[in-house]
């Protein structure tokens, strides 16, 4: 299984420290939020993976990570996204590393308390499709919202005024060898990205979309200036990246 972590984009939500700076290169506790991602697919087995990164100083990434022989890596991938189109769109600059197989696709301000195993596991137990981790949240409507029934899973809806429920997406996913395909036929959205909710949809139509609900604390630490504070008190307090959660 391929790994790939998102690492572009603007930052908006934390202007101005991300004026100069990368967002996913801001400390969290005593490290680089970059780092928190990488353990976790590490955790998880996973030990091929690329950045994706973007907008200004792409360059320090090679700098900090190098090969990622800090994460026990042989080496590290990179590739760049040249403007702001969306999580489908740069997971779509990966087909060249990651076609023909499986991939784990996180999001890299995206921090867990605990670790991915059980997730690959079952994932791979599936015969195809996708699988998205999930977690409650007290402001749904940040995020796509998932509407659960019977088990499976019904609508998921991006950021919706009146969510209904207060289960998110997460922005771990794993997907099939399909997925590019899948990305090379979406079409962008309202806000002229194309959505990592829109690829979801299309495995829910399917039938082959799955799900777990994480344990432990998940952080978006990007989200807000009261999440990248929180994101860090979670950090210092619980830990992250835990194999015994
Ligand atoms: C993205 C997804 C959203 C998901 C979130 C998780 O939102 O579109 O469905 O809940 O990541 O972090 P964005 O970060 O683009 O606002």
């Amino acid at each position: 299984m391929k790994g790939v972590i998102l690492v572009g984009g603007s930052g908006s939500r934390l202007d101005p420290l991300t004026r100069v700076a990368n967002k996913h290169l801001l400390p969290i506790y005593d490290k680089p939020m970059v780092y928190y991602p990488i353990q976790a697919l590490v955790n998880a087995g996973i030990t091929d993976i690329m950045l994706v990164t973007g907008g200004n100083n792409a360059g320090d990434f090679l700098r900090l990570l190098g090969n990622g022989s800090e994460f026990g890596l042989k080496r590290l991938h990179y590739t760049y996204q040249d403007r702001p189109a969306g999580i489908a769109h740069a997971l779509g600059l990966t087909r060249d590393f990651a076609e023909g197989d499986s991939l784990l696709l996180m999001l890299g301000d995206n921090i867990i308390e605990g670790n991915l195993v059980a997730a690959r596991q079952n994932f791979e137990a599936q015969d195809q499709g996708a699988r998205v981790m999930l977690t409650r949240v007290e402001n749904p409507s940040s995020y796509g919202v998932v509407e659960i029934e019977d088990g499976r899973i019904q609508t998921i809806t991006e950021k919706p005024a009146r969510p209904k429920s207060n289960l998110v997406q997460t922005g771990i996913y794993f997907y099939d060898e399909r997925v590019f395909e899948i990305v090379a036929n979406l079409r962008p959205s309202g806000r002229g990205e194309l959505e990592i909710t829109d690829v979801n949809n299309y495995y829910l139509q399917e039938g082959n979309l799955e799900y777990d609900i994480l344990e432990g604390f998940w952080a978006d630490c990007g989200e807000s200036f009261e999440m990248y504070l929180e994101s860090q008190t979670l950090v210092a307090e619980h830990g992250a990246n835990k194999l015994d959660t």
